[in-house]
């Protein structure tokens, strides 16, 4: 990939960079995100006893683990191997990648705070080598075609008002015979009036559905490898993530960190993703193509 961490987004990118960096870069939300939700992982995990015996951070790397198996056990993840995670948070996954398998990550990412994050864990983990920062839009990659053994998405492509643009880019980046393991949360059967107050809570455009990602994928050449429908840990991580939110919120808003209003919304929010997933309407999905 050309250029640095301080590569530009391009011009396409501007109305979803704007959109993600509203949600994304402020303090309220990257309190809630480094604090609350563990700091590495901003994903869905498999929470397998009484939530509130499982700690956040070690619950979703166990989870990175396991998708990491999907890929590793295609041959896809061999010691300098090199990947791209498109949305890469703070790097967690990455970084986990790096160190058990010893293969190469581009991180892109569209916002800037998570990405100055990304970079000083990642620096302090002596993984700067491995694991390198770009900022970035998955919708416009600013990298070569062919160039990847692997790509990662996991619950970023959700935030794209342009989701087969995704798609159509992951198939570009990768090289022929590459895989792409996707997770993401996901609208089954629901109303569009129901789904407006969920999509609220990130700031999202719209919602994938399984049917509509199985298209996309075939579309863009792609064959589908395994696909696991997980909707109990989309109830399970918004749920268990709303606990810690009770559980530290007076705290991080005596720091100063996160305001009351922004907890309350943000409660609020989730409780409406687990009810959602609890009635069927929303699930988790994780998939795993490849490039043909
Ligand atoms: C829920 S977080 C998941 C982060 C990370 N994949 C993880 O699992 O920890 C969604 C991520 O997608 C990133 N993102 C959203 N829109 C993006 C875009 N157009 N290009 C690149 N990254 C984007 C956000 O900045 C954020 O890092």
């Amino acid at each position: 990939m050309p250029g640095n961490s301080n590569c530009a987004v391009r011009e396409g990118s501007v109305v979803e960079s704007d959109n993600v960096q509203k949600y994304y870069d402020n303090t309220d939300t990257d309190e809630f995100y480094s604090r609350i939700w563990g700091g590495e992982d901003l994903h869905l995990a498999f929470y397998d006893k009484p939530l509130e015996e499982q700690d956040i951070r070690e619950t979703s790397t166990r989870a990175v683990h396991w998708l990491s198996r999907l890929l590793f056990n295609k041959g896809a993840l061999q010691p300098g191997f090199l990947g791209i995670d498109l949305g890469a948070g703070y790097g967690g996954s990455a970084r986990y990648l790096s160190s058990t398998y010893g293969v190469q990550i581009d991180c892109v990412n569209i916002s800037e705070w998570q990405n100055r994050r990304n970079t000083e864990i990642t620096e302090a983990a002596g993984l700067s080598e491995f694991v390198k920062v770009y900022l970035g839009s998955f919708t416009d990659l600013p990298c070569e075609s062919n160039r990847y053994d692997f790509a990662w998405c996991e619950e970023a492509l959700i935030h794209s008002p342009d989701k087969l643009k995704v798609f159509q880019e992951a198939h570009r980046v990768l090289k022929s015979g590459g895989l792409f393991l996707l997770t993401d949360p996901l609208q089954k059967e629901i109303s569009h009036e129901e789904l407006v107050p969920i999509l609220e809570r990130a700031h999202l455009v719209d919602m994938g559905s399984r049917d509509r990602y199985r298209k996309y994928a075939s579309n863009c050449g792609f064959e589908l490898l395994e696909e696991i429908d997980c909707p109990q840990a989309l109830i399970d991580t918004y749920g268990r993530v709303k606990m810690e939110l009770e559980k530290q919120g007076k705290q991080l808003a005596k720091e100063g960190l996160c305001s009351i209003a922004f907890q309350e919304k943000m409660k609020a929010g989730l409780q409406r993703w687990v009810d959602a997933g609890q009635q069927g309407k929303l699930t988790w999905t994780v998939f795993l193509f490849q490039k043909k």
